[in-house]
């Protein structure tokens, strides 16, 4: 596991551009698992830049989204298809076959889990999962408690969840209590993780997720167990670890950091 801590969100989004453009780069087929929430922002804001310019090819990215709010219509503003769209599919070139989501509207969504699971596995399974983390330890929606080898299923809402993301509805009451995620499994499974945080209300969490024991209390405490995994930090969201991260200049200059990228 490689820890980077670089100065502010701006930094951190450049840093995780770079790295996945890179990737892209280097491979005919790639497939990515995306997140959504306020972190990634400014990332798909430099993966827009990137292939505007010509520097990258979005086209050849299979992309699965990591989480979808059971029972908002995917039309609604603030389901992850919306968010999407709205913040990178609809921003550069991509190939709309290539694109996934799990359906938080399907009549049998036990069946639209192990759909999801399924098409993830014939796409080859997932190269790079790109993860935010949660206040409270959770990667995609497995909240505190979650099985460490848990795969794409229906999950209910923490109520630190369910108050945090209310900041993007209007009416916090709308907030979905449910969802379909991925497994901290399924990420797992992943041939490598990119986990980014940014600011201070993220503090705890990271320093439990990266120095802590690996437990259900803490699911992205499992990034510890990945074999190819980076963590990108911004100055106050690696602010309570105890073990010096490395510097982006010193992971860029290390002749095998890049084996993160592939393995
Ligand atoms: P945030 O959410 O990027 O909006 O802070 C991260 C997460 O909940 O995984």
């Amino acid at each position: 596991m490689r820890v980077i801590r670089v100065t502010d969100h701006a930094e951190v989004s450049a840093l995780a551009a770079e790295l996945l453009a890179k990737f892209i780069a280097e491979h005919d087929e790639v497939v990515l698992a995306l997140p959504t929430g306020g972190t990634p922002l400014g990332m798909y804001n430099e993966l827009v830049t990137l292939a505007r310019t010509g520097a990258l090819d979005l086209g050849r990215a299979t992309v699965f989204n990591l989480d979808e709010y059971v029972g908002l219509p995917s039309d609604h503003s603030q389901s992850y298809a919306s968010y999407m769209r709205r913040h990178l599919y609809d921003r550069a070139e991509f190939d709309p076959t290539k694109l996934h989501i799990p359906d938080g509207n399907a009549e049998d969504l036990v069946a639209a889990c192990a759909s999801y699971e399924g098409r993830i596995a014939e796409a080859g399974g997932l190269d790079i999962a790109v993860l935010g983390i949660g206040a409270n330890g959770h990667i995609a929606f497995n909240e505190p408690g979650c099985g460490l080898n848990s795969r794409v299923r229906v999950v209910r809402l923490s109520d630190r969840t369910v108050l945090d993301n209310a900041r993007f509805f209007d009416d916090p009451r709308a907030v979905p209590r449910h969802a379909i995620t991925m497994g901290v499994g399924t990420i797992r499974s992943s041939r490598a993780l990119m986990m980014l945080a940014s600011g201070e209300g993220k503090a705890a969490a990271v320093a439990a997720a990266l120095e802590g024991p690996v437990t259900t209390r803490c699911p992205a405490s499992a990034i510890q167990l990945h074999p190819s995994a980076v963590v990108i930090l911004d100055e106050e969201a690696a602010s309570a670890l105890r073990v010096r991260p490395w510097s982006k200049e010193e992971f860029l200059a290390d002749p095998h950091a890049p084996q993160f990228l592939f393995l």
